[in-house]
């Protein structure tokens, strides 16, 4: 068990559970005092007397430790807690409804007898979530409840952070000593230091955010995870019907750390397209329903790609503009393979719509064309051939909407010519806002 360094503190834990019953073992080892606090008398039973409540590697022992060295006792009395300690941590469930919704009913009530005994309080006291919650619970529920209650404002006579919690059951005292991360979002900088200093000495990035980054991070995660897992399955299941082996197939994908296993196609921007992805999908997807194998994730994806497309009209209609510029409409930067196009397809969809088009790109031109490429524009999009233009400028001057469809640094110089009364939908993955008078928005992001 690697040795974290820290000052010492006062930590109340609210919420025994995995988590609560977890950190409360390890913060104790880490040479904190440790207020482990639930309504479950069972459970502050069994911590007293040196046990732990949840079955996790080690836990018994670390609990153990701590009530004999006298680093951890546990009390269903949340005031003396709170009032004998310098940090709260908020551990309770966030269920699920019946119809999925996150329930938020064990957080608000944990909020009020917390904020009832900081009202009795006269130090700042500094309160940390470390349950999961959707964006907007901190600032619509966890914040109100505890204000309320206690009669102070957050941040000014109280601390306030959500420190989301990224430990696995079965290893979750090695991810304790071993996080992938560490992320804190905290009204004010010295909240969120002061929670830092907790993991000094732990290995992994420290990222200091906003609250709703904090609460959307853990989310991102988890479903992340969800989604990689039902990816192999069904791979697994097509590989299966083909006599492959999916564990070699997978074993394989995952040695590429370039494109697989990387940030590689992580930033949102706008659909997909090109002469490869839409078509090789498609091909596996046909695969799979010949062979009766459901792949329904596989499946969604062209859905979603296609909605990327619907949501960029939607956007651009709700401008109530006519004239549209669009500068880069290959697929990608630095080509000029228009096929499967997504900006082509938005285009055209303008075009049915009414819009008046303008569009550029250095990379296609009828003059320069050749070969596929050339016929492909002849025989599928003659009509946006005829509304190409020569020059950046050409299409910001006709733009009351100028969409950039690919990257180029050249288009998103063009933007600092624009005056206030024109729009930009940057379909790009670019992350920047760049320097324009015009209003500037994403379709994703
Ligand atoms: N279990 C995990 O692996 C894991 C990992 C990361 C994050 N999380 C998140 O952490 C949170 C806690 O998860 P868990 O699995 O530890 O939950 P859990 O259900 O095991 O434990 C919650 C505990 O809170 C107690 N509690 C409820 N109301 C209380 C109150 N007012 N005062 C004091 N105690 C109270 C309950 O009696 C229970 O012992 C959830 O938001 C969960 O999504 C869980």
């Amino acid at each position: 068990m690697p040795e974290q360094k820290g000052s010492e503190l006062k930590i109340s834990i609210f919420g025994l559970g995995y988590v609560g019953a977890v950190i409360s073992g390890c913060f104790a080892k880490g040479g904190h005092q440790i207020i482990g606090v639930d309504t479950d008398q069972t459970k502050v039973d069994l911590i007293n007397s040196g046990k732990s409540p949840i079955i996790e590697t080690g836990l018994d022992e670390l609990i153990s430790e701590g009530t004999i060295s006298g680093t951890i006792r546990a009390t269903t009395d949340s005031e003396a807690a709170v009032r004998d300690s310098d940090i709260t941590m908020i551990c309770v469930g966030t269920p699920s409804r019946n119809t999925g919704d996150l329930d938020l009913a064990f957080i608000s009530r944990v909020c009020e007898d917390i904020g009832r005994a900081m009202a009795k309080k006269d130090s700042r006291h500094i309160v940390v979530a470390r349950s999961t919650m959707l964006p907007g619970s901190m600032s619509g529920t966890v914040i109100p409840a505890l204000e309320k209650a206690s009669g102070k404002r957050a941040g000014e006579e109280f601390g306030i952070a959500i420190n989301p919690e990224f430990l696995r059951e079965s290893t979750a005292i090695y991810d304790f000593y071993n996080p992938p991360k560490t992320v804190i979002g905290a009204l004010l900088p010295q909240d969120s230091e002061m929670v830092a200093g907790l993991y000094a000495g732990l290995p992994g990035p420290m990222i200091h955010t906003k609250i709703e980054t904090a609460e959307m991070v853990k989310y991102v995660d988890n479903v992340f995870h969800a989604l990689k897992i039902t990816f192999a399955n069904e791979i697994g299941s097509i590989c299966k019907t083909l006599g492959i082996d999916s564990h070699e197939v997978m074993g394989i994908f995952c040695q590429d750390k370039k494109l697989n296993l990387s940030p590689a196609y992580l930033k949102p921007g706008f659909a997909f397209g090109g002469s490869c992805l839409p078509k090789d999908l498609r091909a596996l997807n046909r695969l799979a329903r010949a062979r009766d194998v459901a792949v329904p994730m596989l499946n969604g994806i062209g859905q979603s790609n296609d909605q990327q497309i619907a949501a960029a009209v939607q956007l651009i209609r709700e401008k109530g503009k006519r004239r549209i510029g669009i500068l880069g409409f290959a697929f990608k930067a630095g080509t000029d393979d228009l096929r499967e196009s997504p900006v082509v397809t938005l285009a055209e969809n303008l075009l049915g719509k009414g819009f008046e088009l303008k569009l550029y790109d250095p990379h296609v031109s009828l003059a320069h064309l050749i070969g596929a490429n050339r016929r492909y524009i002849e025989h599928h999009i003659p009509h946006i051939s005829r509304l190409m233009v020569n020059s950046i400028a050409e299409v910001v001057q006709h733009a009351e909407v100028l969409i950039i469809g690919n990257q180029n640094e050249d288009y998103f110089k063009s933007l600092a010519g624009l005056v206030s009364d024109q729009h930009v939908i940057d379909l790009t993955a670019n992350s920047k806002r760049p320097e324009t008078a015009a209003t500037y928005e994403r379709v994703s992001g």
